[in-house]
């Protein structure tokens, strides 16, 4: 078997999710680290090693391992994350979210930054690292996700991100500095409905999605505590699932000043902000 008619028969085995041919390529190019262009191999024979590994991949796949996984980077914002299992796939909807604030906080200097429920650090490093002079604080409770963030630190080589482990529905920020911007992509799934996810999304941690009984819990968590470390003027923006916008405006009412719901190409209400 050549290269080539290997990498034909990935892209035809994987073409259950739809994209047959985009997975096919980037694990040609992400693991095996050749091309997937026929005339850069057509010749050339698959060696049994690279026959065995595809196979592999392909029954990973077929048992609905995520892509991400199985290639152990994705990439957001223009920047490479490691991830795997016991951590959060980084989204592009969330990409939105990172750039809206980007751009609100831009004529704030040194501005302090609370990434809660930071997971791989997608969010928080990506803004540590579009705005050095930003100290950004990630907030992380789950150990494999926690490992991840550091990890992506890491790579990133950032002296301005300070990752936490900690559960923030108890941990004690006093000795923190108030925050210009906190940001968070919570869990925001209804525990009821985390098992009729996509079986792909349920090979995620549970404790990324679940958002509890209502999806809410999150948002109640950080309209009771942690607004209150946010400075005046300080934005609050986060992530929601489609329909909650209104329910989380109304946890917030009493205690913001403005409030703002961005929605997608959908029309579904993705980002919700706030001023205090
Ligand atoms: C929806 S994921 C978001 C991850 C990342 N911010 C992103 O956008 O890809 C939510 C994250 O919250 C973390 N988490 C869940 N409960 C938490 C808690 N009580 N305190 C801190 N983090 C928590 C999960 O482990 C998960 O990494």
């Amino acid at each position: 078997m050549t290269l080539f008619e290997l990498y034909k028969k990935t892209a035809d085995e994987l073409s259950f999710g739809g994209c047959g041919e985009f997975e096919a390529k980037v694990i040609f190019e992400d693991i095996l680290n050749v091309g997937t262009k026929p005339y850069d191999y057509a010749t050339v024979e698959a060696a049994e090693n690279q026959i065995l590994l595809m196979n592999e991949i392909i029954e990973r796949r077929k048992s609905n391992e995520p892509l991400q996984y199985i290639v152990g980077r994705w990439d957001f914002y223009g920047f490479e994350f490691k991830v795997g299992e016991g951590v959060l796939i980084p989204r592009p909807e969330t990409e939105n979210l990172v750039e809206y604030v980007l751009n609100e906080i831009k004529n704030i200097k040194n501005p302090i930054v609370f990434d809660l429920c930071s997971g791989s650090g997608c969010i928080g490093l990506t803004i540590a690292k579009l705005r050095p002079d930003a100290t950004v604080y990630l907030f992380e409770k789950e150990d494999k996700a926690f490992n991840y963030l550091n990890k992506n630190l890491g790579c990133f080589s950032l002296k301005n991100a300070v990752p936490v482990k900690c559960d923030i529905f108890n941990f004690d920020f006093s000795d923190l500095p108030e925050a210009d911007l906190i940001i968070s992509n919570p869990p925001y799934i209804k525990s009821d409905e985390v098992p009729l996810l996509q079986e792909e999304v349920k090979k995620e941690p549970v404790s990324a999605l679940d958002g509890g009984k209502d999806g809410l819990d999150f948002y109640r968590c950080i309209a009771s505590r942690w607004i209150k470390k946010a400075k005046k003027d300080g934005l609050i923006a986060m992530e929601c699932g489609d329909g909650q916008s209104d329910e989380i405006i109304s946890l917030f009412k009493s205690i913001v000043c403005e409030k703002k719901v961005i929605f997608d190409f959908n029309n579904i209400d993705r980002i919700v902000a706030f001023r205090i």
